[in-house]
């Protein structure tokens, strides 16, 4: 690829300016439209990441930016404690789509999570003698702030950043023996991803998702899914839950809920509502720009039935992935809608990814010997055989 002048004075403003907490490729990004993204050097790639799952209806969407650009006129932040239009119909659209009654707006899914873990404490303290533990699943990402640092169970965190937060109780994923038998009379809630997407893509059973279900109803505790990333179509259905016939008692939602613009929200049923005035805020929760994306982009897909799209585009991922792995070694295919990864012959992982990235394509490695692919929704079956032969290609020359 070539290099532009541009380029060396940006690097080292960056390296000067930004604080170390990962090593990114020297390349910078300046513009993207659709399943595209462009360096400052004008090199196109294909963008099988979308902002780690974010962009739903790819880079830059006609529909997203021109609401943005007219809200943008109208009213770009009000106040956290006056009412707007656009948090009124953001609300209004997702209560009437999902079987969860209010919500609550903000920024990024760790916020979101921390929210909904407030509120089946203060539930607990209310409506069960004071029970405040969650039950979490072993591999599972809810996040970077400290609380959710302590929720997730993802390898090596339980030795950052200490102390922990207390109140977590892992056991693992899709072991619904294991997490019958980790509830007590301290037990709150059971709060899980429906598919660990950080993890590798893993799946929940339907046998686990309906267990939690009648699990939760026979101990009166709360089941959470934090739908962070496998809510706003991703999976085939507007929330994964759909696909299991099992209603949260709260839901998280961050990622796609923007289509790449920052706004994140948990949602509960009626009954669990407990928030007194004051338990609750932040500055940029429910600010009239985000609010326009959300409603936005949940109409949107709702309009153009992009999650039936995303399911059937998926399936046709699964199959030709499937076909590749007779020619190279990927097995374990696996996911629902666009969440899809497979496992690789060894730990080549981040050998693919860098291989992929220098022919224009971004690929994720959740694991060192797995492949993740989360496109946009509205990604095309010539994008999807483009990024299949760039893979082709690097499986071909890492191995
Ligand atoms: C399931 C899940 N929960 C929570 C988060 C954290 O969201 P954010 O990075 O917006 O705080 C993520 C991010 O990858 C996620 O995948």
């Amino acid at each position: 690829m070539t290099e532009s002048p541009s380029t060396p004075a940006m690097l080292n403003a960056a390296e000067q300016s930004l604080i170390y907490v990962v090593t990114r490729p020297e390349q910078v990004m300046v513009r993207g439209k659709g399943s595209y993204l462009w360096d400052a050097n004008d090199n196109r790639y294909l963008d099988f990441i979308q902002g780690w799952a974010v962009n739903c209806l790819g880079h830059c969407s006609p529909v997203l930016v021109r609401a943005i650009n007219k809200q943008a006129k109208q009213l770009v932040n009000g106040s956290p404690a006056l009412l707007n239009d656009q948090m009124i119909e953001a609300a209004n659209v997702l209560t009437a789509n999902s079987c969860l009654d209010k919500v609550w707006f903000g920024n990024s899914g760790a916020e979101v999570n921390e929210g909904a873990v407030k509120l089946a404490r203060k539930y607990g303290a209310e409506r069960l003698n004071g029970a405040y533990e969650i039950i979490t699943t072993n591999n599972s990402f809810h996040g970077r702030t400290l609380g959710m640092m302590s929720a997730s169970g993802k390898a090596g965190w339980d030795k950052l950043f200490e102390p922990k937060v207390p109140g977590f109780v892992h056991v693992d994923f899709n072991d619904l023996e294991a997490t019958r038998a980790a509830v007590t009379d301290r037990t709150c809630a059971i709060m899980l991803e429906p598919i660990q997407g950080e993890a590798g893509v893993y799946v929940a059973t339907q046998e686990y998702m309906s267990g939690l279900r009648k699990l939760c109803d026979e101990k009166g505790i709360l089941l959470i899914l934090d739908e962070i990333q496998t809510g706003i179509g991703r999976t085939g259905k507007l929330f994964g839950y759909e696909n299991y016939e099992v209603e949260p008692d709260i839901m998280t939602l961050g990622k796609g809920l923007g289509g790449g613009f920052p706004v994140a929200a948990f949602l509960a049923k009626n009954n669990v509502c407990v928030f007194e005035a004051g338990d609750q805020g932040g500055t940029y929760g429910g600010q009239p720009l985000a609010m326009t994306a959300a409603h936005t982009v949940v109409n949107h897909m709702i309009d153009k039935k992009i999650p039936d799209r995303a399911r059937r585009r998926g399936n046709s991922l699964k199959r030709k992935l499937r076909k590749l792995g007779k020619e190279t070694g990927l097995t374990n295919i696996r996911g629902s809608g666009l969440l899809v990864a497979v496992d690789l012959p060894n730990d080549m992982g981040a050998s693919v990814v860098a291989h992929a990235f220098d022919h224009g394509l971004l690929i994720n490695a959740p694991k060192p010997n797995a492949l993740r692919f989360m496109p946009a929704l509205t990604v095309s079956n010539a994008e999807v055989d483009e990024m299949l032969d760039i893979l082709r290609g690097a499986l071909a020359s890492v191995s």
